[in-house]
């Protein structure tokens, strides 16, 4: 088991609330950091570089106000970097991450040695998003400090590994951290997480259905009224595989058995907002969601859930100890 110094006596619970984008926002950070588990968002949701430095003034600002007046030190927080050649915006917010010498930085899609270095040279970590052992080789070469193993069943740009073996295999030639995502929604996932060999855990879709996340209303209440059996996992609609939900996908005037492969993916135009187009979109209009959607049964507050999470990894090691007594 392995922990970065900066994550080191600062976490609650073994856990990140991943970065989601439109979805996550400050608030849901700064509620997260408050409770203990890190919270993330995208660099490209706020919507220019300029609104990121607001975003990340506004963070530093509350959870620092959060130590002066309860004495508790809140979970460092991060950003997530698409590291593609179709974000144009890549060099720019590096620039403002390193003004505000973020802790954690979350790459995904590619991994690239110059912005892991940087990064570096001003003290903070990189965890690189991986859904098979080729892409995570690379990332280890490239000296990350944790690998994200994104499993089958995920939210997002999911992978279709077994989150066992994946992690086994991983676990194999990677002793720093490692954080296992996909269909973590209740306190107990946490607690298998651990136990197939991860540091960390990792969930997206859980932290959809709180309340400070920004999505509408309507997106969340599919959520808690959907199951795994509801998830489409498909290129078609982003141009790699990814989880999304089949009413948002019929809502959006698509036959979720008989979708047409997507162009390549191009994130100018899916998240930097450059289509002009009037056809529905990906993240926008057609809504992701991860299979851990089955787990999910209510809207709570930040606070609320992690408060909840907590003692369901608590019941579930309780649990755990009791079974395993049997055989050892
Ligand atoms: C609506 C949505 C948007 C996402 N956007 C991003 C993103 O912008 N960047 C990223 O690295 N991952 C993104 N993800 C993936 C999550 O960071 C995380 O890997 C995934 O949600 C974990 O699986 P889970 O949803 O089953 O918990 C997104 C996931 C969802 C559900």
């Amino acid at each position: 088991m392995s922990l970065p110094e900066v994550l080191k006596d600062r976490l609650s619970l073994p856990l990140i609330a991943a970065p989601m984008f439109l979805a996550s926002g400050p608030e849901l950070v700064i509620e997260c950091c408050k409770a203990g588990v890190v919270g993330t968002f995208p660099a490209l949701n706020p919507r220019t570089t300029e609104q990121l430095d607001e975003w990340l003034n506004e963070i530093d600002k509350q959870l620092a106000q959060f130590e002066q007046e309860t004495g508790q030190k809140p979970a460092p927080y991060g950003v997530n970097l698409i590291v593609h050649k179709s974000n144009p915006r890549l060099l720019d917010d590096l620039a403002i991450i390193e003004k505000h010498q973020v802790k954690l930085i979350i790459t995904s899609l590619s991994c690239n040695a110059e912005v892991i270095d940087r990064i570096h040279a001003y003290g903070g970590i990189v965890f690189h998003d991986v859904v098979n052992v080729r892409f995570a080789k690379k990332a280890a070469s490239m000296n990350v400090d944790g690998l994200i193993a994104v499993c089958g069943g995920a939210g997002g740009h999911a992978g279709h590994w077994n989150p066992l073996s994946l992690i086994g295999e991983l676990r194999e030639f990677f002793d720093k951290t490692i954080l296992l995502a996909g269909c973590v929604s209740r306190g107990s996932d946490i607690a298998a997480a651990q136990m197939m060999g991860a540091d960390l855990a990792y969930a997206g879709t859980r932290f959809l259905a709180t309340k400070e996340c920004r999505v509408v209303d309507d997106y969340k209440d599919m959520i808690v009224r959907s199951s795994a059996a509801d998830i489409v996992y498909t290129p078609a609609i982003s141009g790699v595989p990814a989880s999304f939900m089949r009413e948002s996908v019929i809502d959006a005037g698509y036959d979720p058995d008989d979708l047409t492969p997507a162009a390549e993916i191009d994130f100018g135009a899916e998240m930097v907002g450059e289509d002009k187009t009037d056809k529905k979109k990906a993240w926008k209009d057609i809504w992701s969601a991860g299979q851990g959607a089955g787990g999910i049964h209510d809207v709570p507050t930040t606070a609320e859930l992690v408060s909840r999470l907590k003692a369901e990894y608590q019941q579930a090691h309780e649990a755990q100890a009791k079974k395993s007594q049997r055989y050892l």
